[in-house]
């Protein structure tokens, strides 16, 4: 690996590290060297990730963290400790047509996408500007904040809003040596979703994404150590879709 991508010596946050992209996010940057500090709410979760990736020699410690919660994000910082990387991964989706979408299920999928990666990253910006300490913010959004499926709206519009975030805070923040660069990835199987892909409707899906395929978590590793490391040092307000070519299918 090149040295740029390098990321021996950096301390990375990883919020929603529970599960799904999350915890492959924490693998992949262990990987790559540097020391993870693995957030969410599911703390049984979070401590077998810590102990797999301690038993390969990784350096991983464990925080509570609760994106809805200002003060739950203040704690988890401070206990995280100095940092180098913030990757934004907690998220949820309701699935629910807009007609009946109510006032809460909104206000949980847009607190947790959209507010929540807004308070992690004023924090973890404002101790990095504190300590005169640059910094790199990766906040996975989605290929649904670019363009729209029926029954997600207020998923939609998280999305959306935090590719804008991302373009917002990386030009307030240059000055500072902050990077803030955001992932859209198209759909990725995990374990939540992973028997839809077999079905009928699954399949359907997989016939309009161009490369015919769905993507695998390590598919997003390129743009993640990218935006990450010192090789996308030149690279802020940037917004990476990794998607199989599904944003740009016909239509
Ligand atoms: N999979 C895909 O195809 C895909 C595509 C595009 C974008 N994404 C995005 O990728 C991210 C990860 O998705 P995933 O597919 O890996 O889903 P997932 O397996 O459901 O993981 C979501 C993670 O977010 C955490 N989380 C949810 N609410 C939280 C809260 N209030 N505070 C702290 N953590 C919270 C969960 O941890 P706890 O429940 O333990 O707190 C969990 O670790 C999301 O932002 C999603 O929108 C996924």
């Amino acid at each position: 690996m090149s040295k740029r991508f390098d990321l021996s010596g950096k301390v990375a946050l990883v919020t929603g590290a529970s599960s799904g992209l999350g915890a492959h996010f924490a693998r992949c940057l262990t990987g790559a060297g540097a020391a993870v500090v693995l957030a969410a709410r599911r703390a049984d979760r979070l401590a077998s990730l810590q102990a797999e990736l301690s038993q390969q020699g990784a350096t991983v410690s464990a925080v509570d963290l609760d994106v809805q919660s200002g003060t739950s994000i203040a704690a988890a910082l401070d206990a995280a400790g100095p940092l180098d990387i913030v990757v934004n991964n907690a998220g949820i989706s309701i699935v629910k047509p807009a007609l009946q979408m109510p006032e809460e299920d909104w206000d949980a999928v847009v607190n947790t996408n959209l507010r929540g990666a807004w308070l992690v990253a004023q924090g973890a910006a404002k101790r990095w500007v504190a300590d005169k300490r640059p910094g790199a913010i990766v906040n996975i959004a989605s290929i649904l904040g670019l363009r729209t499926i029926g029954q997600v709206a207020p998923y939609n519009a998280s999305k959306a809003g935090l590719i804008h975030l991302t373009r917002a805070l990386a030009m307030e923040w240059a000055r500072h040596d902050i990077r803030v660069n955001a992932i859209c990835p198209g759909y990725i199987e995990t374990e939540m979703n992973g028997p839809f892909w077999k079905t009928p409707g699954g399949q359907r899906l997989i016939e309009r994404i161009p490369q015919r395929r769905i993507g695998q978590p390590e598919h997003l590793d390129g743009a993640l150590l990218l935006l990450a490391s010192e090789a996308g040092s030149f690279m802020t307000g940037s917004v990476v879709t990794v998607d199989g070519g599904h944003t740009v299918n016909s239509l």
